[in-house]
């Protein structure tokens, strides 16, 4: 879901359009604006993409003031009566909401038995308890708190008073939400992407705070109505890294900057003498730490799960990769100290707030991976890195996975540089990372080959396998969700040995199943195992790197430290997902169902 809203432009329903296109990667399937101001208001919605909202807001649509959403069904489907803006009965307040309200009908019960309402949401439960407290005779802005402190769940909130359009409410708890600060106007949206064409001064908000809006002014407080003052940030995320420029989908884009983002790594955490730099706090605490756990969700989950054997190997640290939303309620037996890194690129992902929030409270050190150093996640952890990966923008990730992995590795290295580990000193991370990076542009130039590939393989095709082993094994786990997210074939990545232990029994002939091959210590058997898949009909393609690679296999990938193939290897997943959703006509950036970031549990 995403957030707008606007004071004090001329221009308020082109500055909302255009935010909630900056948005739309985020995923959604409804959206819509309230936008007011010289003696006209407008509420328009619209199901579907953000193009059938721009036709429906015409040229008499006008405003200075404003907000608007796009929508990712939660609570309700995605019908044009859920969209948001919602409207109170007595149609003055108007309200867009990311999050979820927990006890949204004890409140309804409560306080709005007598009020009809207009849609299925929670959101539209928050906008009629604010009329109702104003109609008892609270200002708008006393009502807009007044209601904030009955609320449980999570929320970022947007709210417009058609009876005074000088004014826009903001508030937050749990979901995203930012500040812009422009000249003679300002803004609000869940993602400094919306505003970056309009400025590059932020002001960043904490859970429990309460904003008012005015075009020359941001007045700030919490929820005791204590005022707040807080200087601006300046955030430069460079306008045009967020277009697509010549490529057709922002992911081919992003797959092919992928190189780019190895070396900025590279500049980012290593000194001229080629030594990793880290922050010396952070390298204090992961060494004071018995075991690191690793706590994720979807593709960073799969990032992490490299990310052990690098741990492990280079810094003698034992690690434990957990999915954020089992994690959060189902705690394991944790070790005397432990240290909790989360992987995410968006650095909002809900579930793994959830973890944050309990492990902090146990006293427990946390570190932030994150592509978004302005994100909660970063904000709230006690130490972050940056993934250096530039603004991703397609819903399915790929730079920042490679990234994720890259970062991973410099910190491993750093970690046993700094306990003075025989294994980091023979681990020349420099070097593979750029070679790494070679690697990745070797499989870029062979998109055509790739293509071919894919067409060959899953084209008909509703089912598909990724096999490998190790590091091999968790290639396959991303490139089967690669394929899944962008081309709707049901695909499963296996560990290659387990295969036969039951789910071999899906091999049909025909049945596309793809074994990477990279790794000298099982290569031979992740070969058998492909050929158990071929002697029963299956259609078997190998990916191996040049040193075990044999005739007749279908892919030749540049061999690099094996630790590190996944960063190559991975390449050609993304390219397969990517070619199998072209040819099948799909909006590659923006599969169905799916959202950039899940900022809700
Ligand atoms: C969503 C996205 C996935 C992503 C996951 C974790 O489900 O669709 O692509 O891997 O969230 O996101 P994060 O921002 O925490 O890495």
């Amino acid at each position: 879901c995403g957030i707008v809203g606007v004071i004090g432009r001329e221009d308020a329903p082109q500055v909302l359009l255009q935010g909630l296109q900056k948005l739309e990667y985020r995923g959604y399937d409804s959206a819509g604006i309230y936008t007011a101001g010289a003696g006209s208001a407008r509420l328009v919605k619209a199901v579907g993409k953000i193009a059938a909202l721009a036709q429906a807001i015409g040229p008499d649509v006008t405003g200075t003031m404003g907000i608007g959403h796009t929508r990712w069904a939660t609570n309700g489907r995605p019908t044009e009566a859920n969209a948001h803006p919602h409207v109170s009965a007595d149609g003055r307040f108007y309200l867009v909401h990311n999050g979820v309200i927990t006890n949204a009908a004890a409140l309804r019960a409560t306080y709005l038995s007598d009020v009809t309402f207009a849609s299925e949401t929670d959101t539209e439960v928050v906008v009629q308890l604010i009329a109702h407290f104003a109609q008892g005779g609270l200002t708008a802005h006393d009502a807009f708190v007044k209601t904030l402190g009955l609320l449980e769940g999570s929320y970022a909130f947007c709210l417009a008073d058609r009876d005074d359009s000088a004014v826009l409410y903001a508030a937050k708890n749990k979901s995203p939400l930012l500040i812009g600060k422009g000249d003679g106007f300002n803004l609000v949206a869940s993602d400094a992407l919306a505003m970056i064409e309009l400025t590059d001064q932020f002001l960043e908000l904490n859970d429990g705070e309460v904003v008012t809006l005015m075009a020359s002014q941001v007045q700030i407080e919490d929820l005791a109505g204590q005022q707040i003052d807080r200087a601006p940030i300046t955030v430069t995320i460079d306008a045009a890294e967020a277009d697509k420029g010549p490529y057709p989908f922002y992911m081919l884009k992003e797959i092919n900057e992928q190189p780019i983002v190895m070396r900025r790594l590279l500049a980012a955490y290593t000194k001229a003498d080629g030594q990793v730099e880290m922050p010396a706090a952070l390298l204090s605490a992961l060494a004071a730490a018995d075991r690191l756990y690793i706590v994720a969700a979807g593709t960073s989950y799969h990032a992490g799960l490299i990310g052990k054997p690098l741990f492990e190997s280079l810094a003698y640290v034992p690690v434990e990769v957990h999915l954020a939303s089992e994690f959060g309620y189902h705690l394991p037996l944790l070790s005397a100290h432990p240290l909790f890194i989360f992987l995410t690129q968006s650095g909002e992902t809900a579930d793994i707030r959830e973890v944050l929030v309990k492990v902090k409270k146990m006293g427990a050190p946390t570190l932030t991976i994150t592509n978004v150093v302005t994100s909660t996640l970063a904000r709230e952890a006690d130490h972050v890195l940056a993934l250096h990966a530039g603004p991703e923008i397609a819903v399915a990730s790929t730079k920042a996975y490679t990234a994720q992995v890259a970062v991973e590795a410099l910190l491993a290295k750093a970690l046993g540089d700094f306990k003075g580990t025989e294994a980091a000193t023979k681990f020349d991370v420099t070097h593979w990372l750029s070679m790494a990076a070679a690697g990745q542009q070797t499989l870029i130039d062979q998109q055509a080959r790739l293509h071919e590939l894919a067409t060959t393989l899953f084209a008909g095709q509703d089912r598909a396998f990724y096999i490998g082993r190790g590091s091999d094994h968790a290639v396959s786990l991303e490139a089967a969700l690669k394929l899944k997210e962008i081309s709707y074939v049901h695909a499963e990545g296996f560990a290659a040995g387990e295969l036969k232990h039951g789910t071999i029994a899906l091999i049909e002939p025909g049945t596309p199943t793809v074994a990477f091959v990279t790794d000298p210590l099982t290569a031979a058997r992740t070969r058998s195992n492909a050929e158990e898949v071929a002697a029963r009909g299956g259609h078997v393609a190998i990916i191996a790197t040049s040193d075990l690679a044999e005739v007749g296999d279908d892919l030749v990938v540049p061999a690099i430290e094996p630790r590190l193939t996944p960063l190559v290897a991975i390449v050609a997943g993304q390219l397969l997902a990517y070619f199998t959703s072209l040819d099948r006509g799909y909006d590659v950036d923006r599969p169905r169902n799916l959202a950039k970031s899940v900022t809700v549990e």
